[in-house]
């Protein structure tokens, strides 16, 4: 016996004219008469079910007059098309069979404040904006791999339980590994994928980071999801090339395939439409000018409309900078060689310019802020070495690191992109918090 429905919604146009068993939840009911109508969600989509009360059983029909919102029920009915029904289809429900009946759900059709809504999240992810965010972010997630997978990247898992810090001491989650001392939850596969590179050329490592960073904006999680490629024989002009290619390739799969998810959302698709290679793309140098320039005249900035704050040469943006900056194009903006004392220990000096690196931040249109970071990595493990002890690391804690760089160096470059920032931008949602099922935060680690 099987417990399966013989029909999903999504697919219902195949059935039209047959008789179906679909399986789900009640989204909502309404009563008129000797109508039942139920908006039955079955994961993949709504219907609108109808029951008549002479088209069914009486024990049917009670059941139907009973059923509440988040019931789990089986409806047997036929497909009838119906121009008038938001998907183009109806069920004329000939039998209905209870699973479960639900009592008091939390979650109403009324407004509820976010902070309810986060507390509820493992009910909320039902809800229908949730539920095409998170479709989208699953679109994000498969066309990125398949984008890579077709261009020869091979994933190459990296660990995240490790034995020293990637990018510095800060921001570390540590946890006792045994009698090995302490072990640090990875902030970045990159190290490790530089190692896969090495051996199959073109990799990627693709899973959960973590940031034990203090900060409660709304781009950041402490636990989000990061996929690294990684290019041997590549320097930051050809990173930047992939990078492009890479994000339009997303961006296009998820207008073709999630559509009715991004109109749930009510996403502006032109301002998707236009994400095609080649990107902007401008130097830090450029980027501080265009930023005095503007503080000069008073410009400011949204969400808010806060004056953009000037900056001095060597530090590091701000949301408002980026948010500046972003709204200049009107595609991602790769802003290019950042300063060396601002960045990691492993970025690629300048040729003839010591103070600044091969890297590049890639910002999303529309103040989404930084989907990407990568760069050119040091392949000379002289300098490499000399880098690592100018940021106060110690050489020995890279041993293997290093080893990339005695047997068989060569020029190498890749990035992260963060699947949260890079969903919230193509859903066009302001918070990255409702891009992840259950968002890890600085106040948040409940459910
Ligand atoms: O710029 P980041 O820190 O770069 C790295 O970790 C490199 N090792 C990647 C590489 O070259 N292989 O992070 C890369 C991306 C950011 O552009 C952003 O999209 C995302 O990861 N990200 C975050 N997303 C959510 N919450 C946070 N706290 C994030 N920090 C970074
Ligand atoms: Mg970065």
């Amino acid at each position: 016996m099987s417990l399966l429905p013989s029909a999903y919604i999504a697919d219902i146009a195949r059935h039209a004219g047959q008789s179906v068993t679909l399986a789900g939840w009640v989204y909502n009911k309404t009563e008129k008469g000797k109508l039942v109508f139920i908006q039955l969600r079955d994961g993949t989509g709504i219907i609108q079910c109808v029951v008549f009360k002479k088209n069914v059983s009486e024990e049917a029909f009670a059941a139907a007059k009973s059923l509440t919102q988040e019931s789990s029920l089986y409806v047997t009915g036929t497909v009838r098309a119906d121009e008038r029904a938001p998907g183009g289809f109806e069920i004329d429900v000939s039998d209905l069979r209870i699973v479960a009946l639900t009592q008091d759900y939390p979650i109403t059709p009324k407004e509820h404040g976010t902070e309810f809504l986060m507390a509820h999240r493992h009910l909320w992810v039902r809800s229908a904006k949730q539920h095409a965010l998170l479709r989208i972010r699953h679109e994000v997630i498969a066309a990125a791999q398949d984008y890579l997978n077709s261009q020869g990247f091979i994933r190459f898992d990296t660990p995240i339980l490790t034995p020293v810090a990637a990018e510095g001491t800060t921001n570390l989650f540590a946890t006792e590994y045994f009698d090995l001392g302490t072990a640090y939850l990875a902030q970045t596969g990159q190290l490790y994928v530089e190692a896969g590179m090495m051996s199959f050329g073109k990799v990627y490592c693709f899973g959960p980071t973590f940031r034990a960073e203090r900060s409660k904006t709304r781009r950041h999680l402490t636990e989000f999801w990061m996929i690294e490629p990684e290019m041997a024989f590549a320097d930051q002009e050809d990173n930047m090339v992939l990078q492009e290619h890479f994000v339009s390739a997303i961006v296009q799969r998820v207008l073709e395939r999630r559509q009715a998810d991004l109109a749930t959302l009510g996403r502006d698709l032109s301002k998707l439409e236009r994400i095609t290679p080649p990107f902007p793309r401008i130097t830090y140098d450029e980027a501080v000018e265009l930023i005095n320039r503007a503080a000069q005249q008073g410009v400011t900035v949204p969400p808010e409309d806060q004056p953009l704050p000037p900056i001095t040469w060597g530090d590091d943006f701000g949301a408002p900078h980026e948010t500046f900056l972003a709204a200049q194009f009107d595609k991602p903006v790769f802003v290019m060689n950042y300063p060396t004392a601002a960045k990691a220990f492993y970025m690629q000096p300048v040729e003839g310019r010591p103070d600044v690196v091969h890297c590049a931040d890639l910002l999303a249109p529309e103040g989404y802020g930084e989907i990407i970071g990568g760069s050119q990595r040091i392949h000379d493990l002289e300098l490499l070495e000399r880098r690592i002890r100018e940021h106060g690391l110690n050489p020995d804690h890279y041993r293997w690191y290093l080893d990339l760089r005695r047997y068989g160096t060569v020029p190498h470059a890749g990035f992260g992109m963060g699947i949260e920032r890079c969903t919230a931008w193509i859903a066009g949602t302001r918070h990255i918090r409702e891009t992840i099922p259950f968002p890890r935060q600085l106040y948040r680690i409940y459910p």
